[in-house]
């Protein structure tokens, strides 16, 4: 099993930091965002990650984590050439994955549960796809999922009129099968190929998991969540 983080898009909602520093290189406690991310996969027994960015920050990112060595860990590097969406980057994964099954991780989320044992359990059976929810006081801004019984019956991006509270953070795990699925993709109304019709069509196949992270999680890309994951990651905050 491989790792995958996404860190391209346009960070348009932390303007005008983002304007001349890439988001994922945004100081987040002692460390850039992405590094976080870097050490929660390294930490999973993943070692094996690609990271996947724009072009004209990826080579920032290069200069920050260089080969990995640094973090015990051996990275690759795509460019996704234009932000138009989250599946549309992790498509340029696919010759890395080589029909091995991936932990994806948006480099923009920051988060407390270790994600080992969920990944022992994955590889057991390495089918299928399995996402990670957390409740969230503020469910129009995320993907939303509706859980009945323990098990997900509708995902919703960005619902004007949310059903639910469960936001499927961006922690996923999926089989060899995603490639294919994302190919069949059509844009959504904004124009991005969305990571939650990936998870949909796992959904209608019978094959989507979801786990409940237990510790704090945080979508580090406004500046109040920002904010907040600083304090989570330097203890000044439980939650
Ligand atoms: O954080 C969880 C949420 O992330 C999920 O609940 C949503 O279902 C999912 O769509 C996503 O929503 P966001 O609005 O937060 O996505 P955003 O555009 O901020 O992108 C999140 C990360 O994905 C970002 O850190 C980098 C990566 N990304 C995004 C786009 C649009 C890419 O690598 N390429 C892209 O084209």
């Amino acid at each position: 099993m491989k790792g995958v983080i996404l860190a391209g898009g346009g960070g348009s909602r932390l303007y005008p930091v983002t304007k001349v520093v890439n988001k994922h290189l945004i100081p987040v406690g002692d460390k850039p965002m992405i590094i976080h991310a870097v050490e929660k996969l390294v930490e999973a027994g993943l070692p094996e990650i690609l990271i996947v960015g724009s072009g004209d920050s990826l080579g920032d990112i290069v200069k920050l984590l260089g080969s990995g060595k640094e973090f015990s860990c051996k990275l690759s590097y795509r460019v996704q050439d234009e932000p138009n969406g989250i599946a549309k980057a992790l498509e340029a994964a696919e010759d890395f994955a080589d029909n091995e099954p991936l932990v994806v991780l948006l480099g923009d989320n920051i988060f407390q549960d270790s994600l080992k044992e969920y990944v022992e359990e994955f590889k057991k059976e390495a089918q299928g796809a399995t996402v990670f929810l957390k409740d969230v006081p503020d469910p129009s801004r995320y993907g939303i999922a509706e859980v009945n019984r323990d098990k997900i019956v509708s995902i919703e991006e960005k619902p004007q009129n949310p059903r639910a509270s469960y936001c499927v953070t961006g922690i996923y795990m999926y089989d060899n099968k995603v490639f294919e699925i994302i190919k069949k993709l059509k844009p959504s109304a904004r124009g991005e190929y969305e990571i939650s019709d990936v998870n949909m069509v796992y959904l209608k196949r019978g094959e989507l998991s979801h786990k409940i992270l237990k510790g704090w999680w945080v979508d580090a890309g406004t500046f109040d969540s920002l904010r907040e994951a600083i304090q989570l990651v330097s203890g000044e905050k439980d939650r």
